[in-house]
């Protein structure tokens, strides 16, 4: 393995870290604990963190939460304002009989009801179950039925994706919009508005705060259970990744049906008091840009799939907008290649800090610092207090240069706690002791720095996006004229990978345009957009293992063209 990564030096400045080793040293997260109140007072809500305890205890009640455009409308919400209309939103789910461990469901497209929603959820004890706004019927069905949802929140827009006859423990829809033909619903906003505040509902650290579905190689999306307590990882890669501090303005461009649109989307920024901005609406690079320069955006966290398409608009795209404000961009979700960070060292005249994480781990774990030199290509370093390394199949730590099992050493503050309804799925990740296996194969340089080499499992990551190759095949199995599919990323300039669909059709079927339209169609409405496959192939079969599975690795030789010596 070559050794001779381009280095982009690191930055004089005070950042909040200044040395990495010496931090990897000393920090202990239980000393990152005594920078919440709930260490003094022993009582614990994310909910207080983010929002109430800047409004009681730091004098900020009416500096800014939030700034929210979708082009229509611009709007600004105070923390006071929202630490009122959540607790107004706690009291009208208690109202409903909604308590501590409910779980439920918030499908809504990134607007200000849906942040305010969660807090209010969190507020009450209950657990939030993230749904993607572009979710078709199947995934919402799959999500709000395993998690046993007894209240989802949503748009007039989104209701018909909701199969409340296949959900019988959902029992309270909400919308948060004007909606006069929905007469089994309840409104938000009139409820929220003639609703009193409640105390908060104090939470043991290792309660649930949210359950989000992730898509793995096999089978359906897992619910990942994740903890009240990990606020504590939330805020230290806050200070140390994101470099984030009082004046920042903070933008992360991931929705929050996705990890990172929660972690990072608001938590994290509102448990140190920093406003976040969200822009609703599909991406578009020119409103992009303008958002960074409407509100002055200091720090901002996006993926490289977005870089690339606001790279597309060109270099005068950029010349449009004062960007003089926006001093720290990290990317995440994607590999961050050279010509991205190129492009931003060349246009934004500051470089991209690429971080490391995954659904599973809850917080930021492998990251580039501003202290630190960024090598061309690596993810960077642990984070201090994780334990990450390279290890072969029995667990054993390989040396330098050599690719194999990225792990991270298990115990760590944001870790998910479990699979919701699957304890086994969860244990199949630390199955090699003492490893929390990632299912990404990496490396890692003489020096320490991590190399992300792809994924193991046949997962595929499409614009930042995880697709689980199974729900996809068993989508195009359901159509009849399919007999066997099999589903593979295939490595795209634009978006890193695209699904690939390669397809056995039953005897007699002739392919045509027609049928692959319904093909993708059926995929794209059952499941979601982002997973219908934009290539399809047929096969005359599918690969298949000894026990019968789909055979990832042959699929994978297909489609990057390597002779594998199996007939397509
Ligand atoms: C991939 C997103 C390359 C990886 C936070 C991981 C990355 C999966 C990077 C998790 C990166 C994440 N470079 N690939 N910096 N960060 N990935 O759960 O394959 O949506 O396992 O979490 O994204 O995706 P997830």
């Amino acid at each position: 393995m070559a050794y001779d990564h381009k280095i982009y030096r690191a930055l004089p400045g005070e950042h909040n870290l200044t040395d990495y080793t010496e931090a990897c040293e000393e920090l202990r997260f239980e000393s990152v604990e005594r920078q919440f109140s709930w260490h003094s007072t022993g009582r614990l809500n994310i909910a207080y963190e983010a929002v109430d305890r800047n409004v009681m205890e730091k004098n900020m009640g009416d500096s800014i939460a939030l700034y929210f455009s979708d082009g229509a409308k611009d709007i600004r919400y105070t923390f006071a304002q929202i630490k009122d209309l959540s607790d107004k939103f706690a009291a009208v789910l208690r109202k409903c009989g909604i308590k501590k461990g409910d779980r439920v469901g918030v499908f809504l497209p990134r607007s200000p009801e849906l942040y305010i929603s969660f807090i209010g959820i969190f507020k009450t004890g209950a657990v939030a179950v993230p749904l993607f706004e572009a979710f078709m019927e199947e995934a919402v069905k799959d999500r709000l039925g395993d998690s046993g949802a007894v209240a989802v929140i949503t748009v007039t827009e989104l209701l018909e994706r909701i199969p409340r006859e296949a959900l019988p423990g959902l029992k309270h829809l909400f919308v948060v919009n004007e909606s006069p033909d929905h007469p089994n619903v309840i409104h938000w906003w009139p409820e929220v508005e003639k609703s009193d505040a409640l105390p908060i509902e104090w939470v043991d650290r290792e309660d649930p705060m949210f359950i989000l579905y992730a898509s793995g190689a096999d089978g359906r999306a897992k619910g990942l259970v994740h903890v009240h307590g990990a606020m504590v990882g939330y805020l230290i890669t806050g200070q140390w990744v994101h470099d984030l501090k009082k004046d920042d303005v903070y933008w992360c461009t991931a929705d929050p049906g996705w990890i990172t649109g929660i972690v990072y989307g608001f938590l994290t920024p509102w448990i140190m008091g920093v406003p976040v901005v969200v822009r609703g609406g599909r991406f578009n690079a020119g409103d992009w840009c303008a958002t960074l320069a409407d509100y002055g955006v200091s720090v901002w966290y996006s993926a490289p799939t977005a870089f690339r398409m606001i790279m597309s608009g060109g270099e005068e795209l950029l010349k449009k907008y004062d960007l003089g404000r926006l001093r720290h961009i990290l990317s995440v979700g994607e590999p961050l290649t050279e010509e991205v960070l190129e492009w931003s060292l060349a246009n934004l005249n500051q470089p991209i800090y690429d971080t490391w994480w995954m659904s599973e781990t809850g917080m930021n774990m492998i990251c580039n610092y501003r202290c630190l030199d960024i090598k061309l290509g690596s993810i960077g370093r642990p984070f201090p207090g994780i334990g990450a390394a390279v290890v072969d199949d029995q667990g054993s730590i390989l040396p330098p240069g050599q690719i194999g099992n990225l792990a991270i050493r298990a115990g760590w503050p944001a870790m998910a706690r479990d699979v919701w309804n699957d304890h086994e799925k969860y244990e199949e990740y630390f199955k090699i002791k003492p490893w929390f296996i990632s299912g990404d194969a990496a490396y890692m340089d003489k020096d320490g720095w991590f190399y992300f080499q792809g994924r193991l499992d046949g997962v595929i990551n499409t614009a930042g996006e995880r697709v689980g190759p199974f729900e996809v095949e068993a989508k195009l199995e359901e159509h009849p004229a399919v007999d066997r599919a099999g589903v593979v990323g295939k490595p795209d300039q634009l978006r890193g990978e695209i699904v690939k669909a390669y397809i056995a059709l039953r005897e007699g079927v002739i392919w045509s345009r027609e049928l692959h339209d319904q093909l993708r169609n059926t995929v794209k409405t059952g499941l979601a957009a982002h997973a219908a496959p934009r290539e399809i192939e047929v096969v005359a079969a599918i690969p298949l293992t000894r026990e019968g599975k789909v055979d990832r690795r042959v699929l994978k030789e297909w489609v990057l063209g390597l002779n594998t010596g199996q007939p397509k």
